[in-house]
């Protein structure tokens, strides 16, 4: 099995980071394919902590590909900082690979980016503010920039005589913070932006395709989760990317039979930035019981998550979105020592029962949600004495919490993920490449 693709399965922060590096030791490739640095995926070795955003979670291991496929958009003023990071921590960004038509995200767009929140006033989507919306809106609109073109001075002072006027005017009309650079001070910070990772930039669908076809593995890892895909997320609030699995297809320039399998990472409760519906939505106490337990906060603006219980409706959605063939279940250990879990398996919407995640926000917000009680379990202490002892010594209770969402998504939950370190994980499948 050369290709595996792992999406998250609720609204992003599942810990897909955690999961692509454990499963990225024999991979050759990791290849982001969608979003940019709204991203934050934290990894874990030994004790050392990695915050990755713009960055794919492969350059945490030497000797591995780290390619930005050219679904995604890419602010290189930051990803700047981002290897920085790495350099200093002792790693090596020698794999990273940027394809040449992968959008960049420039100052104006994070300057819209807020503007276009204070326009939405009570609607506000509570975006991360890194300008993603207006990156893409603009790729869209054919005025975007792209890492290629940092390659071709001519093709830059043609787009930067048009765009950046427009860019400005917009900014004029929206109230924004205006943008002070000019066309010269605009090439050369391409210019410096062509020196730091120029010998980087190539056409990476032909790199993925061509290491598939030599039987090299491949992971797709990515960014936010289904539930935030501009498509079947929930509309309008969500990201302006496809996050889905036919995002891997365009963001990564590979045919959707070059994908062996599609792991669905699952928190075993379900948590949310931002604004927009949330059937099983804590309050109060509870709620910021939960979130301090399970250590709730964005990585990368903070802000803490609203969390609630495991929403299977929601899971049956992404898997049906995605395709997954495995689950992953991620944060089951923070949900040990109470007495018991409600699982939402329907919503009750105007009295009547519903299976299928609406579309329709009003919806949504009337919906109430059909719970079945599991039975909790007790904690452990040694995490890595319940790793090693192996998925059928785990409590009872936990391994019908995780069997009930099995049944349920009609999918094996191949992986199981008991603490944020690479190691605190059981594998039940242990060969993922053959
Ligand atoms: P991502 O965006 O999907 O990569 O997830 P984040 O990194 O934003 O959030 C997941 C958080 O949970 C991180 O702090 C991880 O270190 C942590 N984490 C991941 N898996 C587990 C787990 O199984 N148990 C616990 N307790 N923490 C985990
Ligand atoms: P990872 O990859 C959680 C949310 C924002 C906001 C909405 C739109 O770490 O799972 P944007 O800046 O993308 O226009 O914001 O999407 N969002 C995330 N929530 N995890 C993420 O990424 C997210 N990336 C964006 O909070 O509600
Ligand atoms: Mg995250």
């Amino acid at each position: 099995m050369p290709s595996l693709a792992i999406i998250g399965a609720q609204w992003g922060d599942e810990g897909k980071g955690k999961i692509t590096d454990y499963l990225d030791e024999e991979a050759d490739l990791i290849v982001r394919f969608q979003g940019g640095n709204n991203a934050g995926h934290t990894i874990i070795v030994d004790g050392k902590v990695f915050k990755l955003h713009g960055l794919p979670s492969g350059v945490v291991r030497p000797g591995k590909l780290a390619v930005i496929g050219n679904g995604v958009v890419v602010n290189l003023e930051e990803l700047g900082e981002e290897i920085d990071q790495v350099l200093q921590a002792g790693g090596s960004i020698d794999g990273l690979r940027i394809s040449d038509r992968a959008h960049l995200i420039m100052n104006y767009h994070k300057k819209l980016d807020g503007a276009e929140e204070k326009y939405r006033g009570k609607n506000v989507v509570g975006t991360t503010k890194k300008g993603i919306g207006p990156a893409y809106q603009d790729k869209i609109a054919r005025i975007g920039f792209r890492a290629g073109d940092l390659l071709e001075d001519d093709l830059l002072d043609d787009k930067i005589s048009f765009i950046l006027p427009y860019k400005k005017d917009i900014l004029d009309l929206m109230g924004a913070e205006p943008c002070s650079c000019t066309d010269e001070s605009l090439h050369e910070k391409m210019r410096r932006w062509r020196d730091m990772v120029g010998h980087c930039i190539c056409d990476t669908s032909v790199l993925v395709n061509e290491s598939l076809d030599q039987g090299k593995n491949v992971i797709f890892e990515g960014a936010q989760g289904a539930m935030l895909d501009i498509d079947h997320g929930t509309y309008p609030y969500v990201t302006s990317s496809a996050t889905c699995g036919g995002g891997i297809c365009t963001g990564a320039g590979v045919a959707p039979n070059r994908i062996d399998g599609v792991i669905g990472v699952i928190k075993a409760y379900t948590t949310r930035v931002g604004e927009g519906p949330f059937v099983t939505e804590l309050s109060g106490e509870e709620e910021l019981a939960l979130q301090h337990k399970g250590g709730e906060f964005g990585v990368t603006t903070g802000r803490g998550r609203r969390c609630g219980w495991l929403d299977l409706v929601v899971c049956e959605h992404s898997a049906r979105m995605c395709g997954f063939t495995s689950l992953c279940m991620t944060k089951i250990d923070i949900l040990s020592d109470i007495p018991e879990l409600p699982v939402c398996v329907a919503y009750e919407i105007d009295g009547e029962e519903v299976r299928h995640f609406p579309a329709s926000i009003s919806k949504l917000n009337r919906a109430k949600p059909v719970y079945e009680y599991l039975k909790g379990w007790k904690g452990w202490d040694d995490t890595g004495a319940v790793v090693r002892a192996g998925y059928d010594n785990l409590p009872g209770e936990m391994r019908e919490y995780i069997e009930f969402t099995e049944r349920y998504l009609k999918t094996p939950a191949d992986l199981i993920s008991l603490g944020p370190d690479r190691d605190e994980t059981i594998d039940r499948r242990g060969s993922w490449w053959n």
